[in-house]
């Protein structure tokens, strides 16, 4: 797979974020303990992580498991980092999900706040369905709903609102893939082939200072809302400088008496399992 997706990563490009995204991204690392405790993955695994990043989660997979811990991410910045932390023992493959192509070589397959970044989910999932063995699972867990953080949408909707950004705002399209409910997710599974085991929307609220919350939003979200490809006709510069100018005050203007901001995030959960 490796060299393969030429031409199709600009709109999750992480290469500029990739060194902050290794410091900074709590809220995706947190969010992946639940999704290992759900994997449970046993000492003969085989195990594929799908949109790794900078490969942390599959360092947790190399002490969980004596098979194979195969990470998988197009981001060639990301698997630099990758490539620089992690022990022997992992093999590192450049490539989109939708290109995965992997037949019969897994028993598990995890997957951690990438799957919002697929552009053809329904391939990408026929794709994980076929990578697995009967009866291997497949645990997946991603931003969800339009709404996904109030706080940063709300914020990012004053970028409507300036004369310096709004023309340009007005050209964004949303890079992302987000269904509104549980069962929307479920079906993907179903539809490729799997047995769904769990699928559910679950509400995470952080009390966070500011400087956490841009953390949490350069971490990810600035990928999408501040990367060029995600414009029709890209940005002039100045504009990103702007859009954070704006961002960072209606964080400011979020903050409660006690000096934080109260951040929800809809996050999605699926188990599922390949008969
Ligand atoms: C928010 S990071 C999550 C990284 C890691 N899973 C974690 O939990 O820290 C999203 C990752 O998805 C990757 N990604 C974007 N589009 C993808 C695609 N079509 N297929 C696989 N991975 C993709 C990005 O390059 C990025 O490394």
């Amino acid at each position: 797979m490796a060299g393969r997706g030429t031409g199709r990563h600009t709109l999750s490009d992480f290469s500029s974020i990739a060194r902050i995204y290794r410091q900074t991204a709590t809220a995706q690392k947190s969010a992946a303990e639940r999704l290992f405790w759900m994997l449970g993955v046993e000492r003969k695994d085989d195990v594929l992580d799908l949109g790794c990043g900078t490969g942390h989660l599959a360092q947790e997979m190399r002490v969980l498991t004596d098979g194979r811990v195969v990470g998988v991410d197009p981001s060639p910045e990301m698997l630099a980092l990758a490539h620089e932390a992690a022990p022997e023992g992992i093999e590192f493959i450049t490539g989109f999900a939708e290109e995965l192509d992997m037949p019969g070589e897994f028993d598990a397959i995890l997957c951690n706040s990438a799957f919002q970044w697929f552009e053809d989910e329904q391939k990408a999932m026929a794709n994980c369905f076929a990578a697995l063995r009967p009866g291997g699972r497949m645990a997946m867990q991603a931003p969800a709903r339009h709404d996904y953080c109030p706080t940063f949408v709300r914020a990012v909707g004053t970028l409507a609102a300036d004369p310096r950004t709004s023309e340009t705002w007005a050209r964004f399209h949303t890079p992302w893939t987000f269904y509104e409910t549980a069962d929307e997710y479920g079906r993907l599974f179903t539809d490729a082939g799997f047995a769904l085991v769990s699928a559910e929307i679950e509400e995470l609220r952080e009390h966070a200072t500011p400087e956490r919350a841009v953390d949490m939003f350069e971490s990810g979200a600035a990928a999408g809302y501040l990367n060029p490809a995600c414009y029709e006709d890209g940005f002039s510069e100045g504009y990103a400088e702007a859009a954070r100018e704006l961002i960072l005050r209606d964080f400011a203007a979020q903050v409660a008496a006690d000096g934080h901001i109260e951040l929800l995030f809809y996050r999605v959960y699926v188990l599922a399992r390949k008969p």
